[in-house]
Parts: structure tokens; C-alpha cells; sequence
């Protein structure tokens, strides 16, 4: 479904931030896998990693991994020479950094690599966004839709869920104003829900050890995998991690925005991903993992669990059509094989699980 090669893409440079994370190593690997060419973002020690992550599966003529140490600074006019579009994936989810570094990353972060790209006059880009910018979970989801969160509310009352909804709908409006006054560089807006699925090959290098938090969103199904979980998300909405990175490939792709206007899409999973359907299919799919799963009784349950998205302006603006998404089925599983085949890559390594915080197996 989202490997296919492209005559019409091959060749062209495309740089990515966030390429480290769950969604920025899929869409890098689908990129290398459409014919394009690639220059990854990367920081710290996370530079040698990405390397070997993307050398398992692909020639190092296909990619480079540049240093990137913070997207809300620097001067990027060597880093973005000869790039035909980028793909700007990276930002802290929920609770990983303090409020005032989560908005500024976020929105300045964005800012920033959108006036490097107008300097080095790159002619596309495209900014990862979240469904949680849009009024959700009401909807509607049009290219006009705010949640009402302002940046001092989410300060004051400090969640994190909070904040992060105030940083992807600050970092949004701050990129449409952008584009308005630049439609020199021409960019859309992808935001998804919450992503489950395996991760891309050669991802494993990238989690050398346990850390929850380097399982980004699957740490959520992976917490299924524990009888004792009892914190589900409180909201609906998931997606698959291959669709999204499909969406942010095809929305590189895209028409322009002088013919299909301002280019601002949520997309989501338009089948019902229900979490107590999630362990009943893994307790039905995986017998061998029924004693270390979660109380199908504590997960969530909600008269729809999916949005009401606008299909017909999906198509339009990115060529994704309703009925080309992966079944929640399949997420589920193949998310859980994954998991489960890094949870035996640590253990080979020797780790004990059971003295790692917030593992217990
Ligand atoms: N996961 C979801 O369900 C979900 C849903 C909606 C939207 N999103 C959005 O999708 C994007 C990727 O999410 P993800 O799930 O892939 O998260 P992730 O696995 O935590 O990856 C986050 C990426 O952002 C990079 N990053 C964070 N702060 C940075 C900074 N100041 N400078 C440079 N790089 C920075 C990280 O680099 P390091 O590896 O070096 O930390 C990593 O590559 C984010 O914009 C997120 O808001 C995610």
C-alpha cells in the first residue's frame, strides 16, 4: 500500500525533520521507497543511529543524515542546498519537555525551518500537524477549524495534554499566516490522530534501549500487553503510521494551493478503532499473549470511534480516499508483532524488564 515506486518522484532531494521519531522514520523509508533521494535531521548520539537505521534497508547514495540540533535555530543554507521539498515531522509529543519549550519548539520550530526553506528557496513543504488543532472532537474538521484553547490556559492549568493541543493549533495558525505571506514556497498541513502500527524497518536501531518513550503513540497498544493498564485515551481517534506517512508523501505531491486553496487537512482513520476491540482482536489473533493483557472491561467506549472527516476535500487536496486505509485490524497486529520483537531485541541485549520504570514483564 505505501511502497510503491514513482517514475514521476525519482530523483528529487527531499529533506525531513523528526526523522528519528515513529512518523519521520516511516515517511523517510516511504520516500527512499518512492525513488526519492533524502537528508534527514537528526541530533546528539540519535545521528550515528539513524544512519544505521536507514543503512539495514537502503544504499547511503539514496540518503544523508545531517546535524540538526534544534529546529528553532540555526542557519540552514548549506543543509537545504539543492532540496526540492521538505518534510518538517519533528516536535515533542505530550509531557516529553516543559510547556514553554513544547510551544516554542512547536511554533517557532515550524517558523523556522519555513523561513530557511523561503531563503534557500525550496518550493515546497509539508508541516506535520495534529487532529487535536482542529475543534475536536466536535469537528468539523475544514481548513478553518480551531480547537479554542489559548496558549495562557493551557499554561495555567498545565496539562500536558493541554499544552500540546496549544502548540500544534499555535504552530498551525503560525504556518497558515506564513503561507499567505510567502506563497513563494507552497505548504500543507497534515494532521493526524493518535498513531499505532509497526514500526518501519531498521527502526529497531533506533531503540537500543527501553524507553517507553521512544515507542512514541505505540506505547499505548504496548501498554495492552500489561493486565495491569488502566489509562486509555480518553478521546477517539487513531490512525495508522503508514497512512499518515503515505498522506505527507502524497501531500508533497500535491496540487498547488492557488488551485485547491489553502492546504490544511486532518486525516484519520475512517474505520471504527475501537480499544476494547483492539485487545479482543489481540486476544483472538495472539492466543500465546492472553494472560499479559489488559482488562478489556477498563477500555474506553464511545458511540463512534472515528471523525467526521471531509472526504471529498481529502481526496482533493491529497489524493487519499477513504477506503485506502489500513483496517484497525491490522494496525493492531501488526503494531503488536513489532513491539513484541523489540521487547525480544532488548531482552537478547540482556535487559531486565522488570527493573526498567514502567515495564513489568
Ligand atoms: N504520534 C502521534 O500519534 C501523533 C499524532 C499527531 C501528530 N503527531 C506529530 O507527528 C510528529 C512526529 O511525532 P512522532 O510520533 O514521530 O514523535 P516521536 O517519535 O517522539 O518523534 C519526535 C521527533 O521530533 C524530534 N524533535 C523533537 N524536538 C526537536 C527539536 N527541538 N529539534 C529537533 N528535533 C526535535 C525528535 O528528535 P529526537 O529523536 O532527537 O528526540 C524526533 O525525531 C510531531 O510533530 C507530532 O506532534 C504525532
Amino acid at each position: 500500500m505505501s511502497s510503491t515506486s514513482s517514475s514521476t518522484s525519482t530523483r528529487k532531494l527531499i529533506f525531513v525533520t523528526g526523522g528519528t521519531g515513529f512518523i519521520g522514520f516511516h515517511i523517510l523509508t516511504q520516500l527512499l521507497d518512492k525513488g526519492y533521494h533524502v537528508r534527514a535531521a537528526a541530533r546528539g548520539r540519535k545521528i550515528s543511529l539513524l544512519k544505521k537505521a536507514l543503512s539495514a534497508n537502503y544504499s547511503s547514495d539514496n540518503f544523508e543524515v545531517v546535524e540538526v540540533r534544534d529546529v528553532c535555530f540555526g542557519d540552514f543554507s548549506l543543509i537545504l542546498k539543492g532540496i526540492d521539498g521538505i518534510i518538517h515531522a519533528a516536535a515533542p509529543l505530550p509531557g516529553r519537555v516543559s510547556a514553554e519549550i513544547a510551544l516554542r519548539t512547536a511554533i517557532e520550530g515550524s517558523l523556522h525551518i519555513l523561513r530557511e526553506a523561503v531563503r534557500a528557496k525550496v518550493p515546497r513543504a509539508v508541516v506535520t500537524s495534529a487532529v487535536l488543532s482542529y475543534d475536536y472532537p466536535k469537528g468539523p474538521y475544514g481548513a478553518d477549524s480551531w480547537n479554542p484553547i489559548t496558549k495562557e490556559e493551557a499554561i495555567a492549568f498545565g496539562l500536558p495534554s493541554l499544552i500540546y493541543a496549544a502548540q500544534k493549533k499555535y504552530s498551525d495558525l503560525a504556518v497558515v499566516e506564513f503561507s499567505y505571506i510567502h506563497p513563494e514556497i507552497d505548504v500543507t498541513l497534515v494532521g493526524p490522530p493518535f498513531n499505532y502500527g509497526p514500526f518501519a524497518r531498521g527502526f529497531e536501531h533506533l531503540l537500543p534501549e527501553p524507553d517507553l518513550d521512544s515507542l512514541s503513540t505505540n506505547a499505548t497498544i504496548y501498554s495492552f500487553l500489561r493486565p495491569d493498564t488502566t489509562a486509555f485515551p480518553i478521546v477517539p481517534g487513531a490512525i495508522d503510521v503508514r497512512d499518515t506517512a503515505r498522506a505527507h508523501v502524497l501531500a508533497l505531491e500535491s496540487p498547488l494551493s492557488p488551485y485547491v486553496g489553502r492546504k490544511r487537512v486532518a486525516i484519520v482513520c475512517p474505520h471504527e478503532c475501537s480499544y476494547k476491540a483492539a485487545i479482543e482482536i489481540i486476544a483472538r489473533e495472539r492466543p500465546e499473549l492472553k494472560d499479559r493483557l489488559a482488562d478489556v472491561r477498563r477500555a474506553p467506549e464511545w458511540s463512534c470511534n472515528t471523525l467526521p472527516l471531509d472526504w471529498k476535500r481529502i481526496s482533493e487536496v491529497i489524493g487519499m480516499n477513504r477506503d485506502s486505509f489500513f483496517p484497525w485490524e491490522k494496525t493492531v497486529l501488526d503494531a503488536v508483532d513489532s513491539l513484541l520483537r523489540i521487547e525480544n531485541l532488548w531482552k537478547e541485549k540482556g535487559f531486565d524488564l522488570k527493573k526498567v520504570k514502567g515495564f513489568i514483564r
